[in-house]
């Protein structure tokens, strides 16, 4: 009997009806084949990318892409570089690209070994990464190849590890960078600033670009699933953060309520978005922040205070503990040492809300540890932490 009930669930989930026609168009890694509202920067790095196609020119093109998260950054680097790729080989030009996540790769090495085993199935391991890089270029070289490499949240990188990779003056590698303003900022008034030739700033979506961006999904859901007027809540609600991330995943999720209910018209309701609004970036969902101690709370409002108003993409225990002082003070508690908070931050690290930057470097004694919320939304997790706050101290 309990096996049959199984058995119906298993096979209605798998092959029964749902509201999604393909649904992996609204998948994290899927590249579109439109962008709306990013034709004017996709322009710009084409008119930065014209020598690529020249054999006689000899210096590089470097470009590094900037904004805040959800902007469009690592879709616009992989749509370009897929477009290009795809016109090289109608040119008879031999132009590859490859993808590099730093938060995936976090060292030169780490790199270049992927990149040679990827493009040439090298094992490499042991070797300096000089002789690596030397290695790649040599062998692009010999294959009279070009690569496009897009090197992604490079700020896990650090800035003699980005230059390590720019020095090479022969253009056999032309680079895409990619990490918040505020990295940028730091890095491109160091002697980073000759070796890029463009720098983008990616600014955040307005409802407008956000309603033009989820229109160009909805052909992932069969026809009349979705109404102008969900679009317009959806991106109504992700204009607060101006990400393209958020709209999309409420979008996405809200299918996925619509398709676990009992309602068989096939439709996503306006109480469904209000749903999957609320259950995106699981993280910062209620229940579990209805769990942590006080502390905890101010200690994570801390962060994502300091991550939002400094705009950097990671920060020091130090500098969340100077906000910390501060959220204490707002609510009329005496802060803790700075001991205790990173105790509490060490707490909010183990439950998976904070994340660890580990250094790869050598003198990792001298570099205070970054901690940052990642995928999180500082914005989405301050607004309900201030709500959660309030609540507990009308409680009181
Ligand atoms: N202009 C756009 N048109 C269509 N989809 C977009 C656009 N900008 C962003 N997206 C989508 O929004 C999500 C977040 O974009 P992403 O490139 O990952 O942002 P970032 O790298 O800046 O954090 C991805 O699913 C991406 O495909
Ligand atoms: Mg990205």
């Amino acid at each position: 009997m309990t096996s049959d009930i199984f058995d119906e669930i298993f096979r209605n989930t798998l092959f029964g009806t749902s509201v999604f026609k393909d649904e992996t168009k609204l998948f994290r890694e899927y590249i579109p084949e439109q962008l709306p509202r990013r034709e004017k920067e996709l322009e710009r790095i084409s008119r930065d990318f014209r020598p690529i196609f020249k054999d006689k020119v000899n210096f590089p093109v470097n470009i590094a892409l900037s904004g805040k998260s959800g902007v469009g950054k690592t879709v616009l680097a992989k749509y370009f570089c897929e477009r290009l790729v795809d016109l090289s080989k109608s040119l008879n030009k031999k132009i590859e690209y490859q993808y590099c996540n730093c938060y995936t790769y976090r060292s030169k090495s780490a790199i270049l070994y992927h990149l040679l085993s990827k493009l040439y199935d090298a094992t490499s391991r042991g070797f300096e990464p000089e002789n690596l890089l030397l290695d790649l270029h040599n062998r692009l070289k010999r294959d009279s190849k070009k690569l496009l490499l897009i090197l992604d949240e490079i700020h896990v990188l650090n800035t003699d590890e980005i230059l390590f990779f720019l020095q090479f003056t022969e253009p056999n590698i032309y680079y895409i960078l990619i990490s918040r303003d505020y990295f940028f900022k730091k890095i491109l008034n160091v002697n980073l600033s000759g070796r890029i030739n463009d720098h983008i700033k990616l600014e955040g979506y307005s409802k407008d670009d956000l309603i033009q961006i989820l229109n160009s999904r909805v052909e992932a859901f069969k026809q009349g699933v979705i109404n102008r007027e969900i679009i317009e809540m959806i991106a109504d609600v992700a204009s607060n953060t101006q990400n393209a991330r958020h709209a999309i995943e409420i979008l996405y999720h809200a299918g996925k309520i619509a398709d676990c209910s009992k309602n068989d018209k096939n439709i996503i309701t306006a109480e469904m978005v209000r749903e999957a609004k609320n259950y995106i970036f699981p993280e910062t969902s209620s229940k579990i922040l209805k769990t942590l101690k006080k502390n905890e709370l101010f200690a994570i409002l801390a962060l994502a205070r300091c991550l939002l108003i400094e705009d950097c993409p990671d920060v020091s225990i130090k500098e969340a503990y100077s906000y910390f002082k501060i959220v204490c003070e707002e609510f009329g508690m005496k802060p803790k040492t700075q001991n205790m908070f990173t105790k509490s931050i060490k707490q909010l690290i183990d439950l998976g809300l904070i994340i660890q930057l580990y250094n790869q470097s050598k003198i990792i004694h001298k570099k205070p540890l970054k901690i940052t919320l990642h995928d999180v939304p500082a914005q989405i997790l301050e607004q309900q932490l201030i709500k959660l706050l309030k609540t507990k101290k009308n409680s009181k």
